[in-house]
């Protein structure tokens, strides 16, 4: 694998402190979310102040469920959309980090701090924003194995090393918690001439990794099973970049990589099932741990032993009834799927 060498620090801060004043000045749609949110969320993002809401890059919903109390951290934290959403949902009793490299963005998402303290009706502030590079988290001050929660849209394919990124996360969070994030992938690795197009990669695209490389990375810093929840391809309308991309497809996915020592890197069968009880105001009626694994109420599904534990052993625990044990192995679960899940048809298998 290919780890770049370059770096784009500063063109990166440049495009977002300078270049780009809203996402209005995009030139693709690559850090834009076509997701269209749950009703319980679009409540909260109607509370959004709307010069946050201008400067918002995404290019997905990183919002899980169950976040109440929560310990969270946001990559590239931008404007503040997606960390001022934590805030109202964690409530007073949780704790939100969003960390940014490029000043005039956490001036932007500072400045509107207040206004969403008082806004959500938090008597103190359970937000700060923090200035700093993702490949440096240990640098900022943060307890390792402090987090329950790491979230990120649309920015750990701007990141110079992210190896150093995953690892850093890997070793913030508790073993339990989850790193849930969006971002832009590429079907094939990226040669160095468009890598080092400052143009490309300041839109997410060019420094996007390799679905495959992706993959192999989570894994060696210790994210075992990574989970896909959803994905959508982007769409390159101006002629002059398709011919640039020479054919290349881009993904934005996102992406659920819960940290658990001893996940196993096949599903595996062990006779275990288990039954979502519905518990969780905003899914009444269908949880959903990734876009292969959803769970009607009240219905008994068979699951592989790492989405047993995935359930039985993260904060999700309580709203669901477990059966089965690890005593006898039935040999592989059916389904797990080896293709990339870019494909025509690809059936959304049981694991990455
Ligand atoms: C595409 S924008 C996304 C912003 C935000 N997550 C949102 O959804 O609006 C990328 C953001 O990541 C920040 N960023 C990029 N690379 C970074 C790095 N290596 N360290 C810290 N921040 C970075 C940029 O400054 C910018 O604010």
């Amino acid at each position: 694998m290919d780890q770049e060498a370059n770096d784009h620090h500063a063109e990166v801060k440049a495009y977002y402190g300078e270049t780009l004043q809203t996402s209005q000045d995009l030139k693709t749609n690559a850090c834009t979310c076509d997701a269209t949110p749950p009703g319980y969320l679009r409540s909260v993002l109607a509370m959004i102040h709307p010069e946050v809401k201008a400067k918002y890059y995404g290019c997905g919903l990183v919002i899980p469920l169950q976040l109440e109390g929560l310990r969270v951290l946001d990559l590239g934290s931008g404007s503040g959309q997606d960390c001022f959403v934590l805030s109202k949902l964690i409530g007073p009793q949780g704790r939100v980090f969003g960390v940014d490299m490029t000043l005039e963005q956490l001036a932007v998402a500072r400045a509107h701090q207040d206004y969403h303290q008082k806004l959500f009706g938090h008597l103190v502030p359970n937000l700060e924003f923090l200035q700093g590079e993702i490949e440096r988290l240990g640098e900022l001050n943060l307890a390792p194995q402090s987090f329950d929660l790491v979230v990120s849209n649309c920015v750990v394919n701007l990141a110079n090393d992210k190896r150093k990124v995953f690892q850093g996360v890997f070793d913030l969070l508790k073993e339990g918690g989850e790193f849930y994030f969006s971002d832009v992938y590429s079907d094939r690795r990226i040669p160095k001439d468009l890598s080092e197009d400052p143009l490309l990669y300041g839109e997410c695209l060019s420094g996007a990794l390799y679905w495959n490389d992706f993959i192999a990375l989570a894994k060696e810093v210790g994210f075992l099973d990574p989970r896909i929840v959803s994905l959508g391809k982007i769409a390159i309308h101006q002629e002059e970049l398709q011919e640039r991309l020479g054919g290349i497809g881009f993904h934005s996915v996102t992406v659920r990589l819960i940290k658990l020592k001893g996940l196993e890197p096949q599903c595996e069968d062990y006779g275990q099932a288990l039954m979502y009880k519905g518990t969780l105001p905003e899914a009444a009626h269908l949880f959903e741990l990734d876009r292969g694994h959803q769970f009607p109420t009240g219905r008994i599904e068979r699951v592989c032993g790492n989405s047993y534990r995935m359930l039985k052993e993260t904060r999700f625990a309580k709203h669901f009834e477990f059966f089965g044990d690890f005593s006898r192995h039935f040999g592989l679960f059916p389904g797990c799927g080896s293709s990339l899940p870019f494909e025509e048809g690809e059936a959304p298998g049981s694991c990455c």
